[in-house]
């Protein structure tokens, strides 16, 4: 007996989709589409705010799955196991690549067609996005006083929180080198998790020697697509900032920072430093 009335009816054969379903969708079930299209509740009545308001959603997704790879990928180094982390590391520059090309729908916004609905944020600013810190810890980029905005949110702080004192990525790339014999300072693997890394000549020296020999061609393919991350963080930064001159040029933020000028000083910022320095002595 079919329980498949509907389908009969509609005189649809068997190679159709199945379209009776006792509750929701599976599809549903797992997706929780229903629940993600109703999250968009735009602040004015201008048209325009929508596709503002999605990209940051859109983004906060990317931030989100690219948290997740950089954490399985730390947490394979740390077990030594490279293959597993190199194929995290390569989903995450693929990741990185559709985040960045997220930009596109906000890239050319005019200071009017911001300003359309700029008053609404009030003092709303990805700056307080909970992920994107996270991203940046996980680069080394720590800094307690990137909590404070999050004291009202026990979950999100509690988060950010275990985040700040956990190794970073980079922290589990230096550990798995000196594992692999590398000349790693002990006063860097030993460091202080909750401050931000600071660049060190020895670090860049390994690096340096990776790069010039054959002897780590595995490690110098890691060096690679950490730089591809690197790289590819960056762009998010300066694309960013283009966009921000565009729509607003040198008004102060939502957050209440010097807006564009402040995020400049951020934009010139290398992940991974030495990744970048080694190169001018290979
Ligand atoms: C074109 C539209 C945008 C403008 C004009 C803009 C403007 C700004 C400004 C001025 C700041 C500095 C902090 C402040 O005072 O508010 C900032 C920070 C930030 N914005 Fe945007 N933003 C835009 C789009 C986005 C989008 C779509 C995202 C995605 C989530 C985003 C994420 C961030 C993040 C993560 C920071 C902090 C950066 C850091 O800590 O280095 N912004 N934004």
């Amino acid at each position: 007996m079919s329980h498949r009335p509907e389908s009969r009816e509609a005189g649809v054969g068997s190679e159709s989709p199945n379209l009776d379903f006792a509750g929701t969708t599976p599809y549903e079930d797992y997706v929780r589409a229903d629940v993600l299209t109703h999250l968009q509740h735009p602040l004015s009545d201008d048209p325009g705010e929508m596709v503002f308001l999605v990209t940051t959603q859109v983004m906060e997704l990317w931030f989100t799955v690219i948290v997740h790879e950089w954490e399985t990928a730390g947490q394979a180094l740390r077990e030594d196991q490279l293959p597993v982390a190199m194929d995290a590391l390569k989903r995450s520059v693929r990741e990185l690549e559709a985040l960045n090309a997220s930009w596109r729908p906000l890239s050319q916004l005019t200071p009017t067609e911001f300003n359309a609905y700029r008053a609404a944020l009030g003092e709303g600013s990805g700056f307080q996005s909970a992920m994107y810190r996270r991203m940046e810890f996980l680069l080394g980029e720590k800094s307690s006083s990137m909590l404070v905005p999050h004291r009202g949110a026990p979950r999100v702080h509690a988060e950010l929180e275990k985040a700040l004192h956990q190794p970073s990525l980079y922290d589990e790339v230096l550990g798995f080198l000196a594992r692999r014999g590398h000349a790693v300072p002990r006063a860097v693997l030993e460091r202080d998790l909750s401050q931000r890394y600071e660049p060190s000549a020895e670090v860049e020296e390994v690096w340096a020697e990776i790069y010039s020999g054959d002897r780590d061609a595995d490690l110098a393919r890691l060096g690679e697509a950490l730089t591809d991350v690197g790289e590819l963080v960056w762009r998010w930064r300066n694309d960013h900032l283009v966009a921000t001159r565009r729509a607003m040029g040198a008004k102060t933020g939502t957050g209440g920072s010097a807006g564009v000028a402040w995020l400049e000083k951020r934009a010139v910022k290398y992940v991974f430093p030495e990744l970048w320095t080694a190169r001018s002595r290979v």
